[in-house]
């Protein structure tokens, strides 16, 4: 494996990040999974940048899972402790990311979608959890977003085949944002993440934290968290900003602030 196999190109306000492995069909091993954390991190905290695309190189694969022939031989204690901090870190990313998917998302490369915000999906793109058919199970949250994201009927036979299932049964099922022609995938997603990179930065990231809220708390608690975040936004420049563009009928200049 070469040193760096995540590239990231700044295309301000956005920033691209493309799993570059495609001998290996962008499979996942822990240093892969701990240098696109550590770019993650470094994007997140640029204010000069909005909002993040993902993708994986070449044609066949966005990613076609853990890396099993590292995964192998691993201990229980290894795969216990080692392997999850790096995805808990791109769990708590702020700015919205974007994954376009433009082939196999399996296993832990479906896994890796869902840790995105949006997802955008060329025709010939598939999900999967294949790991029953190499005796495991999903490890990274396959199991958690597909239920809620799917419901328990259809994250029960995916987990349970381990079938591949199109990104137009995927966009049907509410997990895919859009399908596009092939290979238009990360045009479509930059700019998306262009429109969403020109808004308020700060009301951008609430809005993605209480979303993320409602995946783990009960709604009246939600509410609450919500109507917080909502009233903070009050003390921002930008809430000032646009709110007067809007009645001096001008496109709004947002700073972060
Ligand atoms: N881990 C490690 N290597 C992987 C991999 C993975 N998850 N997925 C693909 N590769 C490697 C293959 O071993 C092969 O390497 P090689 O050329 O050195 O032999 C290379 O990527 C190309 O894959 P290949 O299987 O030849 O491509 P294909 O087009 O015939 O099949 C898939 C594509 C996606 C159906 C097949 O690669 C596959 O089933 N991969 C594993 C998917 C999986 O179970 N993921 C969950 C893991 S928990």
């Amino acid at each position: 494996m070469p040193e760096h196999v995540i590239l990231v190109t700044r295309e301000e306000p956005i920033a691209l990040a493309t799993i570059n492995r495609p001998e290996k069909l962008n499979a996942l091993n822990w240093a892969l999974v701990a240098e696109l954390a550590d770019h993650f991190e470094e994007l997140d905290a640029d204010p000069a940048i909005g909002c993040i695309v993902l993708t994986g190189a070449g044609e066949k694969a966005f990613a076609a899972g853990a890396d099993i022939a590292e995964m192998a031989e691993r201990t229980p204690m290894e795969m216990a402790t080692g392997g999850f901090e790096a995805w808990d870190r791109i769990r708590r990313i702020k700015t919205p990311i974007i994954a376009a998917v433009g082939g196999y998302a399996l296993g832990g490369g479906s896994e890796l979608a869902m840790h995105a915000d949006i997802i955008i999906a060329s025709e010939r793109a598939k999900f999967g959890q294949p790991e029953i058919l190499i005796g495991i199970m999903p490890g990274a949250g396959g199991t958690q977003r597909l239920a809620r994201t799917l419901g328990k009927y259809r994250a029960m036979e995916i987990c349970l085949t381990g079938e591949q299932v199109s990104a137009r049964e995927m966009h049907a099922w509410g997990l895919v944002n859009h399908v596009v022609p092939d290979g238009q995938h990360v045009e479509e997603a930059k700019q998306l993440a262009r429109k969403i990179a020109r808004q308020a930065p700060l009301a951008t990231r609430m809005i993605k934290e209480a979303i993320l809220a409602a995946y783990e708390t009960p709604l009246e608690v939600g509410l609450t968290y919500e109507k917080r975040l909502f009233a903070m936004l009050f003390a921002t420049e930008d809430q000032k900003e646009g709110m007067r563009a809007f009645l001096e009928k001008r496109t709004p200049e947002f700073r972060g602030k």
